[in-house]
């Protein structure tokens, strides 16, 4: 029986896993879900498309279960999200009347508003008390824009303003739920600064947003460790902020130049050795890092396919890189 991980870190903070739903009806996932992790984040199963595939036709079934699996086994839930820009239906953006897209005229813009409200306010209002932190909106950050906004359908519709709009009307379905504004590649000193501003303004005009989250989809040669350390000095500055590493993986494929075991090897170490670095940053800043998520159980389940970011392999057997936060002495 292998040591426990979040046991190991339960003096630091919490430790999470995304899981698909199949993961909670395989015992074998089940188990070493319930040894090592006591975060879940449902990796798909509580985005929009999947909640609100037609519009008012809200589909619980599986959120649910989720819910009930975190319940009985005493396992936070981490909701993921409320408003992105992707595995978002279509209709949201749909005029109901004529079928053509929303435009920014007033009158669309009430409708996309309405439901996004409703949206927020069913799927939130429905879990109060049950999801300990929402990513509420996901990814509204392009630092390709002069201003830094995404041109989202959102954005493109209503303005900027949606963002506001998510968080007021989570907190107003959830009070106690943490709010978290999610992103990746926040290790990019331009990005994070535009995230910077975003979050420091919404706080400044009272939005309640309680966290932001750093997804850390990172691979062996970018970011170095210190950038990770930078962004969250950076976001450490905001007082009361909380910092969730959302999405870690360590991707290793594009090093894989040659079809060699032993090759293999030596980048499964380094990447063990990675991950090391990154949680005696984490540590450090466990007043503000309360909760970090690997973004999948296992290297076969991860979004990126042929790849070997995640902690244990297809087998279930722990890698060098889940040993790096156990024992590093076992770490060649
Ligand atoms: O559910 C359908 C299934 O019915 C269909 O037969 C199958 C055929 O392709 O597709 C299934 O949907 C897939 C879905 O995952 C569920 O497995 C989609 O194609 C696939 O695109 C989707 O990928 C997800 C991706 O988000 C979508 O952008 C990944 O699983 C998920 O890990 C990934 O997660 C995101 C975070 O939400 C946000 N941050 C980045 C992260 C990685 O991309």
């Amino acid at each position: 029986n292998l040591p426990s991980l979040f046991e190991k870190y339960k003096n630091y903070f919490k430790i999470g896993v995304a899981v698909p739903y199949k993961a909670l009806t395989n015992p074998v996932d089940v188990e070493v879900i319930k040894r090592h992790f006591n975060s879940i984040t449902p990796e798909n199963e509580m985005k929009p498309e999947s909640l609100q595939p037609y519009e008012g036709g809200f589909n619980f079934s599986i959120a649910d279960e989720y819910i009930d699996f975190c319940k009985k086994n005493n396992i936070s839930l981490r909701g993921h999200t409320l408003v992105w820009h992707q595995q978002t239906p279509s209709w949201f953006f749909t005029n109901p009347e004529t079928g053509e897209k929303l435009t920014n005229s007033e009158k669309d813009k009430k409708i996309l508003l309405d439901r996004l409200k409703k949206h927020i306010q069913t799927v939130v209002g429905r879990y109060k008390g049950k999801v300990y932190a929402w990513d509420v909106v996901n990814e509204a950050i392009d630092e390709n824009q002069p201003d830094g906004y995404r041109r989202s359908d959102w954005f493109n519709i209503l303005g900027p303003e949606y963002i506001e709009k998510a968080f007021i009307w989570a907190h107003e379905a959830d009070p106690n739920a943490k709010l978290f504004y999610n992103d990746y590649s926040t290790e990019d000193p331009y990005k994070r600064e535009f995230i910077y501003k975003l979050i420091k303004n919404l706080k400044a005009k009272g939005v309640p947003i309680h966290g932001v989250g750093l997804q850390c989809h990172i691979s062996l040669d970018w970011p170095d460790v210190s950038e990770i350390e930078e962004t969250i000095k950076l976001f450490s500055k905001i007082p009361g902020l909380e910092i969730h590493f959302t999405e870690i993986d360590i991707s290793i494929a594009k090093n894989m130049t040659e079809d060699d075991d032993a090759y293999t090897r030596y980048l499964l170490i380094e990447q063990a050795k990675k991950l090391k670095a990154i949680f005696d940053v984490l540590k450090k800043y466990k007043n503000v890092v309360t909760s970090v998520t690997f973004w999948g159980l296992k290297d076969d389940y991860s979004w990126l396919k042929g790849d070997y970011p995640l902690l244990f392999d297809k087998d279930y057997q722990p890698k060098f890189a889940f040993w790096s936060l156990i024992d590093p002495s076992v770490v060649p």
